[in-house]
């Protein structure tokens, strides 16, 4: 009898298991959120930081009570800047984690791998990085915090012209990424509108070390500036053998050369490129949280994780406004965000891109020797 007694309730604990595995619920009311993002591989610098702010901020909403009466349990993904394995941690934290909202991805060509599975699945997916115009395309749940490549194309291109009094532009980007080639139509399209000419493009395969060959073709086009968008990995091997031949044009880059210059060598000073903030802006929102930041972490926050951060507190706060995390509630108390985040005022156009500045920035070395970067101006979406 005893013996039946304890099976009978050993039976009742493992029903009791799967029941809270099966529908997920248990002791633990929380609201999840996840976020993938590059936290290994080729880009980790930019995907460890933009994920610390993402926790920093889900954190700041939990020491507040957290977001509608629940603690936020932020669950997160490593893609390794591989756009299969951004698929793989998408379907894993819908089926699996019956995760509603998503943070990510961080690269272009990885979050463009995931838009239209997340549109069809109904899920809010959020990038806080990724700038390829066709990033928002896949539908009405996708958002991003950032500007879009056609704008920093045309920023640069225009930078090149008229500051820097350039006619001849010359480009060197990776054939196969969608973040570098968009990026190069629109640089090259707005330098010619411009009245300079383009007169070399030169391309590679991701993942190449060696670009001397294209270096010297570029060389004998003698250009004035040298455009290249790719990440800040590449861009400082590209800068070490640029300058190593001998060609002296001024190099200028989109948001990826973020870390450059804790990447590069000197051949790195006197180069441009634009980003989504400089920690050095006079501005109480960026003061405090770098001052945050570098209190928890010991280090500087570069870009990725500025946008992190007002990814993760958008999305928070729209969620409060909204009562729920449904996606399709949530997508329309998105659309009425309109306050001023880290990395500017934020607002959403019809495709749910942000209506931002950017801030152009320059390479250069500071009094203790390192590189640093140096505040250039602003620019506003026309
Ligand atoms: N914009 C880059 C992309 O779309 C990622 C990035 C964001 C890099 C911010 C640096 C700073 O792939």
């Amino acid at each position: 009898m005893k013996k039946k007694i304890i099976a009978l309730g050993a039976l009742v604990v493992v029903l009791a298991v799967i029941i809270f595995l099966v529908t997920g619920r248990g002791g633990s009311d929380t609201l999840k959120i996840a976020t993938i993002m590059s936290t290994s591989g080729p880009v980790s610098h930019f995907g460890s930081q933009c994920r610390a702010a993402i926790q920093m901020a889900v954190d700041e909403f939990n020491a507040r009570g957290g977001v509608l009466g629940k603690q936020v349990e932020l669950l997160v993904e490593d893609d390794e800047k591989n756009p299969e394995k951004t698929m793989n941690a998408l379907v894993k934290l819908v089926t699996k984690d019956k995760v509603k909202v998503v943070l990510g991805a961080l690269t272009s060509d990885c979050t463009l791998a995931i838009t239209q599975e997340a549109q069809r699945r109904g899920i809010l997916l959020f990038t806080p990085t990724s700038t390829n115009d066709m990033v928002t395309d896949a539908g009405d749940l996708i958002f991003r915090s950032c500007f879009k490549d056609s704008f920093q194309g045309e920023v640069m291109a225009q930078f090149a012209v008229e500051s820097l009094n350039a006619t001849k532009a010359a480009v060197l980007y990776d054939m196969n990424n969608d973040y570098s080639t968009g990026l190069t139509k629109s640089f090259e399209e707005t330098f010619e509108a411009f009245g300079g000419t383009v007169v070399a493009s030169e391309s590679y395969a991701g993942g190449d070390k060696d670009f001397n060959a294209q270096i010297t073709k570029i060389k004998a086009a003698d250009p004035d500036v040298l455009f290249l968008p790719d990440y800040y990995n590449t861009v400082s091997l590209i800068m070490n053998q640029v300058r190593n031949q001998g060609l002296d044009a001024i190099m200028l880059g989109p948001d990826g050369w973020d870390e450059v210059v804790g990447q590069a060598g000197e051949e790195a000073v006197g180069n441009y490129f634009c980003n989504h903030y400089s920690p050095d802006a006079e501005d109480d929102d960026v003061q405090v949280f770098v001052r945050k930041y570098r209190e928890r972490f010991g280090i500087t926050p570069n870009a990725l994780a500025a946008l992190g951060y007002d990814a993760a507190y958008i999305v928070l706060e729209a969620i409060e406004r909204a009562g729920t995390d449904d996606p399709q509630v949530l997508k329309e108390a998105l659309m009425a965000t309109n306050k001023k985040y880290v990395t500017g005022h934020i607002t959403f156009d019809a495709n749910h891109n942000p209506v931002k500045s950017t801030t152009i920035l320059k390479v250069v070395q500071g009094e203790d020797g390192k590189l640093a970067t140096e505040y250039v101006g602003m620019v506003d979406p026309e």
